[in-house]
C-alpha cells in the first residue's frame, strides 16, 4: 500500500465530466486569451474571498510581482519577508528593484511579528506576510505595525486558498494579496496561473492595466506592463473546482486533525498547530519537525510513502542571498529546517490512508 503527496489524477477523475465539458467550451468559443471563463473566475474568487476586486495573472510569483509594481514604492527601499518561504516571495521584490528583508519566523512557521518590529527602519516601504502551509499569519499584530509605521502590508496567499481569521477569508486584510493556482496548491489549475485580490479600487485598476501590457483598449497602451494574463482554460478549470474548495478544506481539516490526534504522543516529533480558535487553517501542507528526519525518510521510502520538505533551506541559506545569511543565522527558521518534513494531506486521503502513515511512524519510533 502506497500514500500519494498529491493525487491530481484521482481529483481529476472525479470531476472528470465538469472538466471536460469546461475545456471544450473554451475550445468551442475560441476564446483562449481574456475570455468568458477568466470573467466569471474573478467575480466568484471576489465573492469568494469576500474581496471587492479580483485580478486574475500568469501565476502567483506575478500576482506578487505587479502588487509591489502597482504600489509604486520607493525605489531602493525595503521590504520585509519571512526567512521560511518559497523563493517567489523574494523574486518579486528584487525584480521590482526593491531590497528584500528577511525576517523570522514563530513556531507555527509563520513570520514572527517581533522580528518584524526588530528590522524596522525608514527605508522599510511594505511587509509581505505568507500564509504558509495554509495557516493565516498573524495578521492582527502585522496590520497594527505596519498602520503604526506607516508602511504597507501584502499577503502572500499563494498557500491559502479558504483560510480565514474570525471568519474573514486570508487575502482581506493587507492592501493587496497573491494566490498561486499552481497545479499542487488546495485550488489548483491544470497549469500555471494567479490573481490578487484587493479592496481598493486604485489598486484593482492598476494591477488590471499591469497584467495585460497596461492596455485600455487595443493598441493603446497606458503604462507599460506584463503579458500576465490567466489562460481561458485555466480559468475554466478553477471555475469548476472553486465549487468544491471548502468540501476539500474540510476533508483536509479532517486528515490534520487525525494525524495530531494520533501522533501527538510521539515526543520526537514537534506537530503542526491551528494558532487559535478563530483560525480557519486550509492545510495547503502538514508538516512536522522530527528528529532523525534522514532516517525517518528512509523509512517513509521503505513503506512508498510520499512525502516533502518545505523548505530544505531558508532563503538566506540559498546561494542567491548569502549575503543575508550574517543577520539570519541566528533565527528560528535557521534552525527549523533540518528537521522540516511534509506528510501527505488532501482530500484524494482516506482515514485508512492516515492510519497506515501513522503506523508506519510508530513502527520507526
Ligand atoms: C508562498 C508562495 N509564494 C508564491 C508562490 C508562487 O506561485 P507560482 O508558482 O504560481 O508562481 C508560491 C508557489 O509555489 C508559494 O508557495
Amino acid at each position: 500500500m502506497g500514500i500519494k503527496f498529491l493525487d491530481l489524477n484521482r481529483q481529476y477523475l472525479a470531476i472528470e465530466k465538469e472538466i471536460d465539458e469546461a475545456v471544450k467550451n473554451v475550445f468551442t468559443g475560441s476564446d483562449y486569451i481574456n475570455g468568458k471563463a477568466v470573467k466569471e473566475f474573478e467575480i466568484s474568487f471576489a465573492k469568494y474571498t469576500g474581496a471587492k476586486h479580483c485580478v486574475s495573472c500568469g501565476n502567483g510569483t506575478d500576482a506578487l510581482t505587479i502588487i509591489l509594481k502597482s504600489l509604486d514604492l520607493p525605489a531602493g527601499s525595503s521590504v520585509i519577508i519571512p526567512a521560511n518561504t518559497f523563493i517567489a516571495t523574494a523574486e518579486a521584490v528584487i525584480n521590482n528593484g526593491l531590497k528584500v528583508i528577511f525576517a523570522d519566523v514563530d513556531d507555527d512557521h509563520n513570520i514572527s511579528p517581533q522580528s518584524v518590529e526588530n528590522l524596522l527602519s525608514e527605508k522599510v516601504s511594505a511587509v509581505i506576510a505568507v500564509h504558509l502551509f495554509g495557516q493565516p499569519a498573524k495578521m492582527n499584530q502585522l496590520e497594527k505595525i505596519c498602520k503604526k509605521h506607516n508602511i504597507f502590508l501584502i499577503e502572500d496567499a499563494a498557500q491559502a486558498h479558504g483560510a480565514e481569521i474570525n471568519g474573514k477569508k486570508t487575502g482581506n486584510f493587507g492592501i493587496a494579496s497573491a494566490f498561486s493556482f499552481y497545479p499542487g496548491k488546495v485550488l489548483g489549475a491544470a497549469g500555471d496561473a494567479g490573481a490578487i485580490i484587493t479592496n481598493d479600487p486604485d489598486i484593482a485598476e492598476k494591477a488590471s492595466l499591469l497584467s495585460n501590457h497596461g492596455r485600455t483598449e487595443k493598441y493603446v497602451h497606458k503604462i507599460p506592463g506584463f503579458n500576465s494574463r490567466m489562460d481561458t482554460i485555466q480559468a475554466a478549470v478553477l471555475n469548476v473546482k472553486l465549487k468544491y474548495l471548502d468540501e476539500w478544506i474540510e476533508k483536509r481539516n479532517i486528515v490534520a486533525s487525525a494525524y495530531i490526534d494520533q501522533l501527538s504522543p510521539i515526543s520526537d516529533i514537534s506537530l503542526p498547530f491551528i494558532s487559535g480558535d478563530d483560525i480557519r487553517h486550509s492545510w495547503h501542507l502538514f508538516t512536522i519537525r522530527v528528529k532523525n528526519r534522514e532516517k525517518l525518510i528512509t523509512h517513509l521510502n521503505k513503506k512508498s510513502i510520499e512525502h516533502g520538505i518545505h523548505y530544505p533551506v531558508t532563503l538566506p541559506e540559498q546561494p542567491a542571498f548569502t549575503s543575508h545569511y550574517k543577520y539570519c543565522k541566528g533565527y528560528k527558521a535557521v534552525s527549523f529546517s533540518p528537521f522540516l518534513l511534509s506528510l501527505p494531506i488532501g482530500e484524494h486521503l482516506e482515514i485508512k490512508d492516515v492510519n497506515f502513515v501513522v503506523r508506519s511512524i510508530f513502527e520507526f519510533f
